[in-house]
């Protein structure tokens, strides 16, 4: 098990809107089972670095790895994209999303929205996942939701049922771009200690968040990411403890309140 490859490693990535460069060769890895959070002012480049992960988004340079297999790519530059259509799949389908803004979808029920991917994208036998499903909404606390429409439920309960759904998807790592943003600071409690009993569970994840309590507690290390680089990076005692850089302390002395 020690030997196993991170589930997500990343390479000197560079990524460009047109003119703008995002990510200026960005490194980042994931083991299994670590927590990885990455934190820096707005416009840093987090959610992007979140979607290149993932395959979201292309990137012109630079390894994307997904449990020590890279992606293959075809073109170079600005035309550079994922060059096996199965292995984008499989790596976007192994690294699930959890948004700012739950992205559920209003028409369907709690139950047919966390089942919907796993049926739909994976062709899993729909009992199967019904069960599976079920077991996720009553592991963070929303089991009794499942006939419920989204509209129907708090910010809180809505952001669970979002990680219900990335959950039901059996993935190998959970991203989360800013998972507690939207919500008021009650229900933020709610996620956040979701996203607590992954972490005591051993999930891989990846977290983007402006929470630094949440980024503290959680993580084995944290990224802080400055004009779309790494400025510093390390153990979250250490990161938050003591701050090496101007920068990072700047950033921290801004944030926390
Ligand atoms: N689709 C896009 N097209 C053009 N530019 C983009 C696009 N998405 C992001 N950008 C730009 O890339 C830069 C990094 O954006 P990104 O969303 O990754 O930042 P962030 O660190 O997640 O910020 P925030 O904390 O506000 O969410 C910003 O300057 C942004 O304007
Ligand atoms: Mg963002």
């Amino acid at each position: 098990m020690t030997n196993q490859a991170p589930v997500i490693e990343i390479r000197n990535l560079h990524k460009s809107y047109g003119e703008l460069e995002v990510l200026k060769g960005v490194d980042i890895t994931a083991p299994a089972g670590h927590v990885v959070s990455l934190i820096g002012s707005s416009g840093s480049g987090k959610s992007t670095l979140l979607r290149c992960a993932n395959l979201l988004e292309d990137s012109q340079q630079g390894d994307v790895l997904f449990c020590g297999e890279p992606v293959t790519w075809k073109g170079t530059g600005a035309n550079r994209q994922p060059g096996d259509h199965a292995q984008m799949i499989r790596i976007r389908t192994n690294l699930s999303m959890v948004f700012q803004q739950f992205n559920l979808w209003s028409h369907m029920t709690i139950l047919q929205n966390v089942m919907e991917a796993p049926v739909t994208v994976l062709k899993r036998d729909k009992a199967e996942v019904e069960a599976s499903a079920r077991k996720y909404l009553d592991k963070v606390g929303i089991g009794d939701k499942c006939d419920a429409f989204p509209a129907q439920l708090s910010g809180g309960q809505q952001q669970r049922a979002a990680i219900a759904r990335a959950l039901c998807m059996e993935p190998k790592a959970l991203l989360f771009d800013e998972p507690t943003s939207a919500l008021d600071p009650e229900l933020e409690q709610e996620v956040v200690k979701v996203i607590k009993d992954l972490a005591t569970e051993g999930r891989t994840m990846l977290i983007v968040t402006h929470d630094m309590r949440l980024a503290a507690d959680v993580s084995d290390h944290v990224v802080f990411l400055h004009q779309g680089k790494i400025a510093e990076e390390g153990p979250p005692n250490t990161l938050f403890g003591q701050p090496k850089t101007d920068r990072l302390r700047g950033f921290l002395s801004a944030t926390v309140s």
